[in-house]
């Protein structure tokens, strides 16, 4: 099939390589034309493990561009995956997908195309994209034009860092719309991944118990719900544990074995229950927002969901209060942050609690020093006027410090060595905001370890 994806971000991007590597013909628009140049010359604007070789491999099968002229008129699906960024009042900006939606009508032609809102978008946006098009279509051909396009939904729920893995194998593929038809060429569309006969790429095998993917095929409205209450619901689980983790503090229990003797319940789950720092990251902050606000549309209050988020932004504070318990005073101390990207393998700040957590201490007159293996390219790039020193190696992130927080785990801060950099230290305080580190050796190596939960 030919497939127009709107926008490149992480989203649109993993889409429309996963898409060109199963057969499809993709072409990708962007309307940065700086990025769109960059990707023509091979250069991948994120880092995402897998997607390069993959791009490389679909090479035949995949375009870049940025114009809509080029790219909607003989595509069979268009997939719009454009940015929502949050706004205050917790609903999205839909600024750019309502110019995504005017400029698909400006160029549709006489064919069926079905178009996919593949952002998260508020529940009813796929109406609202489909008079959008309607409109546009009209103002063009001077007249009403029926039958032409049909709009469906088709979260997302890739990871960052593992995004390509979760394209390709992913647990479940959900589709809605109101018509048939479109629901029929999505199928057509996701059929190799569904029954995954689609060769795996050698450096990322098909997991061995990967059987059928199971379609959920439904309306518009349920499909948009699915996309939050999913992301909901995994935010509420990280934060549940955070919770129960305030109490083992007080009662001497240790958090991770408490989320390792309630995850092996298979209704449950062993999966998000990490204690530690809480989420960040561009969807669980802004979704979980979007879903309070959308209720409250509606008359209804979600105090679970609102109580998830309030959770997550205690555990920022959290690690300050147990930082300040140990230092006392932060004026003038020098305080390193291992870790500035919200999760490992990524480079994404966007609501990373390294940020957060910097930001405070600098208000409250300390040093910082920050460490992350990927992300301080960026971090120059977005946050170049955060006061930080940004250190190449722990040696230079250690030397004189006066405490140490682990901010994001990182396999290879778990291999430090921790004997020689406690030495470096002025004094060798640590805390565990993720809770990967061994407590015991690290006391071995007289460190004062503390933990984000004990
Ligand atoms: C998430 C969803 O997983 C994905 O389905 C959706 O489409 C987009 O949002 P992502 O934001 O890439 O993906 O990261 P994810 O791996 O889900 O982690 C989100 C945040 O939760 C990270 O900050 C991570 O550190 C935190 N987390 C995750 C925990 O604190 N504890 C856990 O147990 C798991």
């Amino acid at each position: 099939m030919n497939v127009a994806i709107i926008g490149t971000g992480y989203v649109g991007l993993t889409t429309g390589v996963c898409l060109a590597y199963i057969g499809h013909s993709v072409t990708c628009l962007d309307t940065d034309a700086d990025k769109v140049a960059a990707l023509k010359a091979g250069k991948i604007p994120i880092y995402e493990p897998h997607l390069e070789n993959l791009i490389s491999e679909a090479s035949e099968r995949i375009r870049f561009t940025t114009s809509y002229a080029d790219a909607i008129p003989n595509a069979h699906v268009v997939f719009i995956a454009v940015g929502t960024p949050p706004t205050p009042s917790g609903n999205p900006n839909l600024e750019y997908l309502s110019q995504a939606a005017t400029c698909i009508g400006k160029y549709l032609n006489d064919d069926f195309t079905v178009v996919v809102n593949k952002s998260t978008v508020p529940i009813g946006s796929g109406n609202w994209v489909g008079s959008i098009i309607r409109d546009s279509l009209e103002a063009r051909h001077g007249k009403k034009v029926n039958g032409l396009f049909a709009v469906a939904s088709n979260p997302e729920f890739l990871r960052e860092g593992a995004a390509i893995g979760d394209s390709l194998y992913p647990d479940r593929i959900v589709i809605g719309s109101d018509e048939t038809r479109a629901l029929e060429v999505l199928y057509t569309l996701y059929r190799p991944i569904l029954d995954q006969t689609f060769q795996a790429p050698t450096y990322l095998p098909r997991p061995e118990d990967k059987g059928a993917v199971p379609l959920v095929s439904t309306d518009l409205a349920s499909a948009e719900l699915i996309k939050y209450a999913a992301n909901a619901f995994l935010a509420l689980k990280i934060s549940f544990i955070n919770e129960i983790g305030q109490v083992a503090e007080r009662v001497g229990a240790e958090i991770t074995e408490v989320a390792r003797g309630i995850g092996l319940d298979s209704r449950i789950g062993s999966r998000f229950l990490n204690a530690g720092l809480g989420w960040g990251g561009s969807c669980f902050g802004k979704d979980t927002a979007a879903l309070v606000a959308t209720g409250r549309e509606y008359g209804l209050t979600m105090p679970i969901v609102e109580a998830a988020r309030m959770v997550n932004q205690r555990q920022r504070e959290r690690i300050l209060e147990k930082l300040l318990q140990e230092v006392k005073i932060l004026k003038g101390k020098t305080i390193s942050l291992l870790g500035l990207a919200f999760k490992p393998n990524t480079d994404d700040l966007r609501d990373a609690p390294a940020i957060d957590i910097a930001r405070h201490l600098i208000e409250r007159g300390a040093r910082v020093r920050c460490h992350d293996p990927i992300a301080m390219d960026r971090f120059k790039r977005e946050y170049g006027s955060l006061e930080v020193q940004l250190c190449d190696n722990a040696d230079q992130l250690f030397e004189d410090c006066d405490a140490a927080i682990l901010v994001t785990e990182w396999t290879e801060y778990r291999e430090l060595d921790w004997s020689k950099l406690g030495r470096l230290m002025r004094t060798p305080i640590l805390l565990d905001g993720r809770l990967v580190l061994d407590r015991g050796e690290l006391s071995k190596q007289g460190f004062r370890y503390v933990g984000i939960s004990g």
